[in-house]
């Protein structure tokens, strides 16, 4: 791992709130993602599976984590499991965690070698009556392949059939919804070095740079600042491409006149930012991308504000299309007809702003979190409107990242440049911005 050691009061403290959740006598069961193949002996780069995490920090594949509150003896009220460590093992892919370094990190003090899974899992069903199990519940997950944790919901319900059996999710999606102080921490460090990232790609970009070179400077940032990398495929889009929502060929030149949208952003121990950021590649906004801009960032302004408690994201997504839709007409791309004329269930303003404003931000880019039930201090959400104009190949998005509190939202990317003229300023290398 690259981080800095998290404190495990932290999740300590999230295994306190998750367990308060559990039906008496029940145990609770999360398994570690699988490290994916490629091809030959080739492997994916490991992600923990966020829920384990969150409850034991551990990052580490082959992971169990058992949690039975109620247990009639006390070392099994959290257990844990990792993968034997030797010496074969520390030589051809470095050391792993021993049951002490696992303790250490996770507060948990009971840990087992995985070997002993099953004796000790015996011993746990037959004292509980309920288990919860886990599982992958995000509303835009698609998941063509089986997790560790799927594996085990089947492996389980064959060989307990008599047990009741809950969900962990929901309850998962409540807790993580709100963030603690050390969690928020981790979150403005990933925006840091996301900070740090743009503003050496600012520098960089020029008329005749690739994106794939805008790109390289990103990962090299990033990588040197203790983050794995990019917190979600990096979109570097110049020209037309900025109108294409999810590009990520990140292949052509960049060309002066053109707009760059870079959607881009660093992970820190495992904790995701997200931001938007959209420069002129010659150093200078044409009048038309300024106006677009600027009322890009005044729907973003207006939007960051109203993240606030009690408010419901879905409703809060039908206002900022209303705060969009006066823009559009101000641009001339919209015309009170046209308003008068819409489709309610389609509206005319999605032509050119077709996303959803906001998401929940935290383990996940797109973390999880009910967009129907009302806001709550604590939430971390991006803003980020945006107008797509490809007849003009003119793409602005603007994005930070919001925490939500009992007073007014905390903007945790207040310090990314952000105005036309600060942009400009800052690639005319006029000024600098202290990092
Ligand atoms: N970068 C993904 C998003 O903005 O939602
Ligand atoms: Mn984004
Ligand atoms: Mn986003």
């Amino acid at each position: 791992m690259k981080y800095a050691q998290i404190d495990n009061k932290l999740f300590i403290e999230n295994r306190k709130r998750f367990t308060k959740n559990l039906k008496p006598n029940s145990v609770a069961v999360f398994n570690s993602n699988d490290i994916m193949p490629t091809n030959a002996d080739g492997t994916m780069a490991f992600r923990q599976n966020n829920d384990l995490f969150y409850l034991s920090s551990i990052d580490q594949e082959e992971s169990i984590l058992i949690l039975f509150p109620d247990a009639y003896n006390k070392d099994y009220k959290e257990i844990l499991f990792v993968r034997e460590t030797n010496e074969r093992i520390a030589i051809w892919e470095g050391a792993k965690l021993t049951q002490k370094e696992a303790t250490e990190v996770s507060g948990i003090k009971t840990v087992f070698w995985l070997s002993e899974f099953e004796r000790i899992f015996n011993t746990v069903m037959a004292e509980a009556q309920t288990v919860y199990l886990n599982s992958n519940e995000h509303l835009r997950a698609t998941i063509e392949v089986e997790t560790r944790d799927a594996r085990f919901v089947k492996k389980c319900k064959d060989k307990f059939p008599l047990h009741n059996y809950e969900r962990s999710a929901p309850l998962l999606m409540e807790l993580r919804a709100i963030k603690s102080d050390t969690e928020v921490a981790l979150i403005k460090q990933a925006c840091n070095i996301t900070k740090k990232g743009f503003l050496r790609a600012l520098k960089f970009v020029k008329p005749g740079v690739m994106e794939y070179e805008i790109e390289a400077e990103l990962i090299h940032e990033f990588v040197r600042n203790r983050s794995r990398g990019f917190a979600y495929g990096p979109i570097i889009a110049s020209g037309l491409n900025s109108c294409v929502l999810h590009y990520v060929d990140n292949n052509k030149e960049c060309k002066s006149g053109d707009i760059l949208l870079m959607d881009v952003a660093a992970e820190y121990a495992n904790y995701a930012s997200d931001l938007t950021r959209c420069l002129p590649v010659n150093g200078k906004f044409t009048e038309r991308q300024k106006q677009v801009y600027n009322a890009v960032l005044r729907v973003m302004k207006e939007a960051t504000n109203m993240l606030r408690p009690g408010i419901i994201l879905t409703e809060y997504n039908k206002e900022v299309g209303k705060i969009t839709e006066k823009e559009l007409i101000g641009l001339g791309l919209l015309t009170e007809k046209d308003i008068r004329d819409q489709n309610p269930n389609m509206p005319a303003y999605k032509k050119y702003f077709m996303h959803g404003t906001s998401h929940f931000l935290g383990l996940d880019v797109h973390d999880v979190g009910d967009f129907n039930k009302p806001v709550q201090a604590g939430m971390v959400f991006t803003c980020e409107p945006g107008i797509y104009i490809p007849a003009e190949k003119i793409g602005i998005r603007l994005e930070n990242d919001i925490l939500v509190t009992k007073g007014s939202p905390i903007d945790l990317m207040a310090d990314i440049p952000l105005e036309v003229d600060e942009i400009e300023a800052l690639m005319a290398g006029s000024v600098k911005v202290l990092v």
